[in-house]
């Protein structure tokens, strides 16, 4: 399969021209065999924030990648871009940077109430998964699109479309037996300096991927049940 698709999007102000959808419709026993598996297999995912140095198949996080760019976006802009990482001189130097912010966000920049929810997770302003987990994913969302002509054109939802392709990706990554971790230095400006990304570009988040450790801990965190975050009408 070719990894340039295309052309991206229909053309901006063209007509409503559709095509066919017609999936194989599942049989309701395989439905439900299916929802079993994968709610069981997503109750396993856990953030973790101690890597193993161990490679991970490149090719699994380049399709994870892709899987997150089938998500659904306003207007279908697709306003994402995945900045894959292996480099270790710039993973060593977002590190650098991160830690530097963090330092002063956790001297006092968070405020005793984020700090007091962040306790319990164990977090402090090290941040050894930068260099330590084998590939970092960056991913940045598009605030806007230039034209041929340099006009700019905006961007709708944007932070919806990346939050629910960054979702998908956390799921594509556990789903392919990869570990994973959304960190948001904040604040993050300083990832497009260091990936020299261009102007309409803004940092969402950091994603190192890898294996956990072998002393890898996690927090004894407890997930709300369906009944508390599901409501029937
Ligand atoms: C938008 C967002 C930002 C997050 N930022 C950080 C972060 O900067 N550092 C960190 O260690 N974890 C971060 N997390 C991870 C959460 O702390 C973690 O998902 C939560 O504690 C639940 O744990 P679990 O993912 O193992 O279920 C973030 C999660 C989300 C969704």
């Amino acid at each position: 399969m070719s990894e340039t698709a295309q052309r991206w999007t229909p053309v901006h102000g063209e007509p409503y021209r559709p095509v066919p959808y017609r999936p194989a419709r599942m049989s309701h026993e395989e439905s439900l065999a299916r929802a079993a598996v994968l709610r069981e297999r997503m109750q396993d995912r856990r953030t973790v924030r101690q890597f193993a140095p161990d490679p991970v198949p490149e090719q699994a996080v380049r399709d994870a990648i892709a899987c997150a760019s089938t998500a659904p976006s306003g207007a279908h802009q697709q306003p994402w871009t995945f900045v894959l990482v292996r480099d270790q001189e710039i993973r060593r130097r977002i590190r650098e940077a991160a830690e530097h912010e963090e330092q002063i966000s956790y001297d006092g920049r968070l405020g005793e109430e984020w700090l007091a929810a962040l306790r319990p997770l164990g977090t402090d302003e090290v941040k050894p998964h930068l260099t330590d987990a084998p590939a970092l994913i960056v991913v940045f969302q598009q605030r806007y699109w230039l034209g041929d002509d340099g006009t700019k054109h905006k961007h709708y939802y944007v932070d919806e479309s990346v939050g629910i392709a960054v979702g998908m990706l956390l799921s594509a990554l556990h789903l392919s037996g990869l570990a994973a971790l959304i960190h948001t230095p904040s604040p993050m400006r300083f990832l497009s300096r260091v990936l020299g990304r261009p102007e309409n570009e803004k940092a969402f988040a950091v994603i190192p991927v890898g294996y956990p450790s072998e002393d890898c801990r996690v927090p004894d965190l407890v997930r709300k049940s369906l009944d508390q975050v599901m409501v029937e009408v």
